[in-house]
């Protein structure tokens, strides 16, 4: 007797679950994808109910919506685990800036980069907000990400601080990718706290984080169970590590979830310190010493490289993933996308930049992006792999041998996106 199913995919080439043991994947572990040959997936209620054979699925399964594969290669959704897609302007002058020389923290020193964006998005209104946060997302969905998290820090004020975080839910509420919060209020200082940084850290841990806590409790991620992170920028021109201690001490005490861009350019001792406090993720690793990969490797805590920054900023020197992955760290990558540092929506593209200069090999990539990166984001116990009960986030490629994702760079391979069980793109032709 064949059940009924919402979708079933079929006679796919390569069925690559990207599946593990319910924890991030480290060492040898990242080179295995889980590949089923000759496959077929189907989903039920917008989760994945079974995958197999494809005659066994085409046996057990009946579907108004079934889908031939033609040989291709389906796998997880990527899952983009660090974005700053919520903000209004653009940073075009700047890029010519740093074409002609000019230093990423220099240039924030002088009041621009991520302070000019500042500008710009505290004068935006929600709408127009959403509006440029959906058309990323649908950049982002093309390339097959069906999760992402995003991050505020383009506002430095209450007031915008939350503007941003209601974008964020009317993005998720809005839009088939789903959303993951995370309030970075200490991304950089406002001009109005120009000469009293440590008042602005006043303000984010006595004002910012808890009215934030208090938009968070009364929001669907609450409700749904779904977490939200805190994040803080420790850098030079940023949040020194003392500054850093106190948010993410703050927001620990109020049960957010913790994530800290460490290491990007200075090491100012964020890895130990976010290691210490439990932090979900650490972003970026650049700088990142010995004993602190050291401490990574035996913690729960995922270290998220970033190489389309360094691409981004003409940079040769590029975190070394390939050192953590063998050191015992479970490593995800992300886009960072962002106006200033990394405006790409691409995970393919992180996974191309990845293999090329972190030395990854396409199936690192691919686990990087997927179901490490699902647990950088808080998300690993739903999405990031194709195991029964997930979620049923799929991508259709076109190709019939998954490390063509990364090994191919500049045009986009998603043919079909797949999204709780539904069709959400779709340039597939059987
Ligand atoms: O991850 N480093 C700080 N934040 C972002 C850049 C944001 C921006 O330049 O607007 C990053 O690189
Ligand atoms: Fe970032």
């Amino acid at each position: 007797m064949q059940s009924n199913a919402d979708l079933v995919i079929l006679n796919i080439g390569q069925l690559v679950t990207c599946s593990s043991d319910g924890k991030p994947k480290r060492g040898v572990a990242m080179r295995d994808v889980g590949i089923v040959e000759d496959a077929g997936v189907a989903c039920i209620e917008g989760k994945i109910a079974a995958f197999g054979r494809s005659k066994d699925v085409a046996a057990a399964f009946v579907s108004s919506e079934s889908i031939d594969a033609d040989g291709k290669v389906v796998t997880p959704g990527f899952v983009d685990p660090h974005t700053h897609i919520v903000f209004a302007g653009n940073r075009l002058d700047e890029f010519e800036l740093k074409i002609e020389g000019a230093d990423y923290l220099d240039i924030l020193k002088q009041g621009g980069g991520i302070i000019s964006t500042v500008r710009r998005t505290r004068e935006a209104s929600l709408e127009d907000l959403v509006e440029h946060g959906i058309s990323r997302l649908d950049k982002m969905l093309a390339c097959g990400t069906t999760t992402a998290e995003i991050k505020t820090g383009y506002g430095l004020d209450p007031a915008t601080e939350l503007k941003m975080l209601a974008a964020i839910g009317e993005l998720d509420l809005g839009h088939p990718i789903d959303i993951v919060p995370t309030l970075l209020a200490a991304h950089a200082f406002p001009p109005e706290f120009a000469d009293d940084n440590d008042g602005y850290v006043d303000l984010i841990c006595g004002e910012i984080l808890p009215r934030a806590w208090d938009w968070y409790t009364r929001s669907h991620f609450c409700e749904e169970r779904r977490p939200i992170f805190a994040d803080v920028f420790c850098e030079r021109n940023a949040f020194d590590l003392r500054q850093s201690e106190r948010i993410l001490k703050t927001a620990k005490a109020l049960w957010f979830g913790l994530k800290a861009h460490a290491d990007e350019f200075t090491n100012l001792g964020c890895s130990r310190l976010a290691i210490e406090l439990g932090a979900v993720s650490i972003d970026h690793l650049d700088t990142i010493s010995d004993d602190e990969i050291k401490l990574l490797a035996a913690s729960e805590t995922v270290g998220v490289v970033t190489p389309t920054v360094n691409f981004n900023l003409g940079s040769t020197h590029f975190a070394d993933a390939r050192k953590l992955i063998d050191s015992g760290c479970a490593v995800a990558i992300s886009t960072d996308y962002n106006p200033g540092s990394a405006p790409c929506p691409s995970q393919p593209m992180t996974m191309a930049l990845a293999c090329r200069y972190q030395k990854l090999l396409p199936s690192e990539a691919l686990n990087a992006a997927t179901i490490n990166a699902a647990f950088a984001a808080g998300a690993g116990n739903r999405a990031g792999s194709i195991r029964e009960g997930n979620q049923g986030d799929l991508v259709l490629f076109n190709t019939s041998d998954y490390r063509e994702i990364a090994y191919e760079f500049g045009a986009e391979m998603a043919e079909l996106v797949v999204k709780n069980g539904q069709v959400v793109f779709d340039t597939h032709q059987a």
